[in-house]
């Protein structure tokens, strides 16, 4: 059974970093680039390979036969694993949020199932669960050859892949902006930043102290406390672009999307790239970034929105 997977053996293309071009930005000394991060596999793509590739290694070190994990009904992080785990031959289960859904609810979940993922819907109580030690204990006593991975592959494995992100960049940047959701790409990146370098995180669910989870993710992982807190200094924290929480995206952010869109056809989605961009360009325009060079990371994640955006508009 093949259960190690090279960049090269999951189709994985190097991501580029391309600059974008805005008449406010040549008025202020401002060069803005992106991480195309979300061009480096059609179905694993942004940051999703990133925090599974360690995992999957691990399923290879450890003779794990597979990876159970967790997600919503949209959840980009269910498609890439089980796409991830049908390219190494692994199993894969899902325990999906809703015992009301179930493989053919949406695109989604039809996609999972396609690739071979097994998925088990558990009621709301059950899902909270998700991240308590008991369920897991409980889980692995019942699949004991498989190996879990937290909800939005947040655990050490994660961050460790999201951290060779920074090292593909060559561009002296001053400040980094990347959506949030669980923070494990965030706390990679953190880990590889230059000490000059400011991270600006932009948590998409509404009252997230963005910070306290950051924080725990990387305590949880066994990362010092005294460099957590130096280097949690550099975190810029923007968390009013929500839009109305996770899963809201109002009209006038399709609309931002999609006139973003036809002026530098670059696809982002209403969850999480299309709020962080929102907040970049919000803060180019208040005249904060005057003469810096700034990295927008563009963590994939354009099947959560299908059908939302018209991209021809
Ligand atoms: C497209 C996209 N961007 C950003 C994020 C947030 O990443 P994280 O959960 O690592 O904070 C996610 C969730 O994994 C995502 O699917």
């Amino acid at each position: 059974m093949k259960q190690i997977l090279t960049d090269i053996e999951a189709g994985i293309q190097k991501s580029i970093v391309q600059q974008l071009f805005f008449d406010e930005c040549a008025d202020r000394n401002i060069s803005i680039f992106v991480k195309r991060d979300d061009l480096i596999h059609s179905v694993i793509s942004g940051n999703k390979w990133r925090k599974l590739k360690y995992n999957v290694e691990l399923c290879k070190n450890q003779k794990k036969t597979g990876i159970i994990t967790f997600g919503g009904a949209y959840s980009n992080h269910l498609v890439a694993t089980a796409a991830t785990c049908k390219l190494a031959g692994l199993k894969a289960i899902g325990f999906v949020r809703g015992d009301e859904l179930n493989a053919s609810s949406n695109e989604t979940l039809k996609e999972c199932a396609s690739l071979g993922m097994e998925l088990n819907f558990i009621s709301r109580a059950e899902y909270a669960k998700r991240n308590d030690k008991a369920y897991h204990e409980t889980i692995g006593a019942e699949y004991r050859s498989m190996h879990l991975v937290p909800e939005g592959g947040a655990n050490y494995y994660g961050i460790i892949g999201c951290q060779e992100i920074m090292t593909e960049v060559e561009e002296d940047v001053d400040d980094i902006f990347i959506a949030q959701g669980t923070t494990t790409t965030s706390c990679g990146v953190l880990l590889s930043l230059k000490n000059h370098q400011r991270l600006h995180v932009v948590p998409v669910l509404k009252g997230f102290d963005s910070i306290m989870e950051m924080r725990s993710l990387l305590t949880r992982s066994g990362i010092e406390q005294e460099l957590i807190e130096d280097l949690l200094k550099q975190v810029v924290v923007h968390e009013d672009f929500h839009f109305g929480g996770y899963g809201k995206h109002p009209q006038s952010l399709i609309n931002d999307i999609e006139q973003f869109y036809s002026e530098h056809k670059l696809k982002l989605d209403p969850i999480y790239t299309g709020k962080a961009m929102n907040c970049m360009l919000d803060c180019v325009q208040k005249d904060e970034f005057s003469d810096k060079t700034l990295l927008f990371i563009h963590t994939g994640g354009i099947q959560g929105g299908r059908g939302l955006i018209n991209y021809n508009a």
